[in-house]
């Protein structure tokens, strides 16, 4: 969003390119013609978007260099926060093989996992996120999300805009409302990351999907990620040509058995295959899982996390549960924050260290603390919600959605407050 920073092309190599921000050097991938050395460019999610011309990106670089040390400190003094004194002895060791980047076994795992006391959480998520610090400095990533229909043929049990709940209002934005929404997103407030999110929506083709992305990409320097559910190869190999580079897909609990009964009729194994199959068509990963679906275990939370880790995601979400009241888990309970934090934390630890890590939507419903605690506990990426305000509240996947009524002004000036306080820049 506005909030992001233009770095230089300092060295090119084929397709991948070396950029630097005020001295830091960071990687991404190219595929624009005519880049040359020197050029300034916005870049997101790794990959390039734009390129800016020269007089413009050093004019936007004069106003952001001292503020740009400035934050950077700020990140490391929080990260280097000194340790609680009187830590429960047990986790110590633990916590020094995080800090050494020591690979963790399964009984280490779940100890943190099952950590109760809030001084022994605290030196866990501070181990977390110096590790966050070391792998990506102060660098975090902000997308913006469209919700684009709220249709969907599944029977999930856990979500509100199931083909269950059947008083829900429900809609399908048309290709010129997307496109605004892209527009007003891109142009006026500057994002470089869109999520194009639906419902399993049987009323839209994969052709009508492919114009739309093309569209975009065709009026708007913007890098896109899709999240259609189960699509199928064939539609996410189209959406690529068209010009998406990321999906969204989380298989949403590893434990087959779980997800039987949590997605009745499907098959976590196809889930899987075809997030294998979006990574070997050149898709950039996000993916994740529920936490706290009745009947998880914390082993089942760690294998999630190096399910995703095997997935090789480049972005990991990990969100809460939160039980929807049209729905068969309706009288379920939600878990409790603590989880959720402890989970971004392990993912931290266990997952690969240069993931991106997001404080999810469902988090921040569950939680006024989710952004600021998430983001001290190895977390770096936020999603705003793009979508037109009058849609928003039916794209209920669970009650009472975070940020449901604010304008997108309110959530910019949120989020760009919050990063700073925590010394956070959008590179
Ligand atoms: N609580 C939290 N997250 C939910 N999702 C769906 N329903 C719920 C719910 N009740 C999440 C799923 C899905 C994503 C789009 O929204 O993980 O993948």
């Amino acid at each position: 969003m506005c909030y992001a920073i233009p770095g230089q092309v300092k060295e090119i190599e084929g397709k991948r390119i070396t950029l630097d921000y005020f001295g830091k050097q960071k990687k991404a991938i190219n595929e624009l013609n005519n880049l040359t050395i020197g050029d300034y460019v916005y870049a997101q999610a790794g990959y390039i978007v734009e390129k800016l011309p020269r007089d413009e990106a050093k004019e936007i670089l004069v106003s952001w260099r001292e503020i740009f040390f400035h934050l950077n400190d700020i990140d490391l003094k929080l990260s280097q926060s000194p340790q609680v004194k009187s830590v429960n002895s047990n986790i110590i060791p633990i916590i020094r093989k995080i800090e050494q980047g020591l690979s963790l076994d399964k009984s280490e795992c779940l100890e943190l996992l099952s950590l109760k006391d809030k001084e022994d959480m605290q030196i866990f998520f501070r181990s977390a996120n110096l590790l966050r610090q070391k792998f990506h400095q102060n660098a975090c990533c902000v997308h913006g999300i469209i919700e684009i229909s709220n249709h969907c043929r599944r029977n999930c049990y856990y979500c509100g805009i199931s083909c269950y709940n059947q008083s829900l209002k429900r809609y399908r934005m048309r290709s010129d409302e997307i496109l605004s929404a892209a527009s007003k997103a891109v142009k006026k407030y500057r994002f470089k990351a869109l999520v194009l999110q639906a419902g399993e929506d049987s009323g839209l083709s994969i052709e009508e999907l492919v114009s739309i992305v093309a569209e975009i990409k065709r009026k708007l320097s913007v890098f896109i990620v899709v999240s259609f559910g189960e699509i199928g190869i064939y539609g996410l190999r189209e959406l690529y040509k068209a010009g998406a580079r990321g999906i969204l897909l989380r298989f949403e609990t590893s434990n087959p058995l779980l997800y039987s009964r949590i997605c009745p009729g499907h098959s976590l194994d196809s889930r899987i295959k075809l997030i294998r199959e979006a990574k070997d068509a050149g898709y950039l990963i996000i993916t994740g899982s529920l936490l706290g679906i009745p009947g998880q275990t914390n082993n089942d939370i760690i294998n999630d996390i190096n399910l995703a880790k095997e997935l090789d995601a480049e972005m990991l979400s990990f969100g809460p549960f939160l039980p929807h009241p049209n729905t068969p888990l309706a009288k379920e309970l939600p878990p409790d924050e603590s989880l959720i934090l402890k989970t971004l934390a392990l993912a931290r630890c266990l997952g690969q260290p240069d993931s991106s890590i997001v404080v999810t939507t469902a988090f921040e419903t569950l939680s006024k603390e989710a952004r600021y605690n998430g983001f001290l506990s190895g977390a770096n990426s936020l999603m705003l919600n793009v979508t037109p305000l009058k849609y928003r509240p039916f794209y209920s996947i669970y009650p009472n959605r975070a940020h449901q009524n604010e304008s997108l002004e309110e959530q910019i000036e949120d989020a760009a407050l919050l990063l700073k306080s925590l010394g956070r820049v959008n590179i």
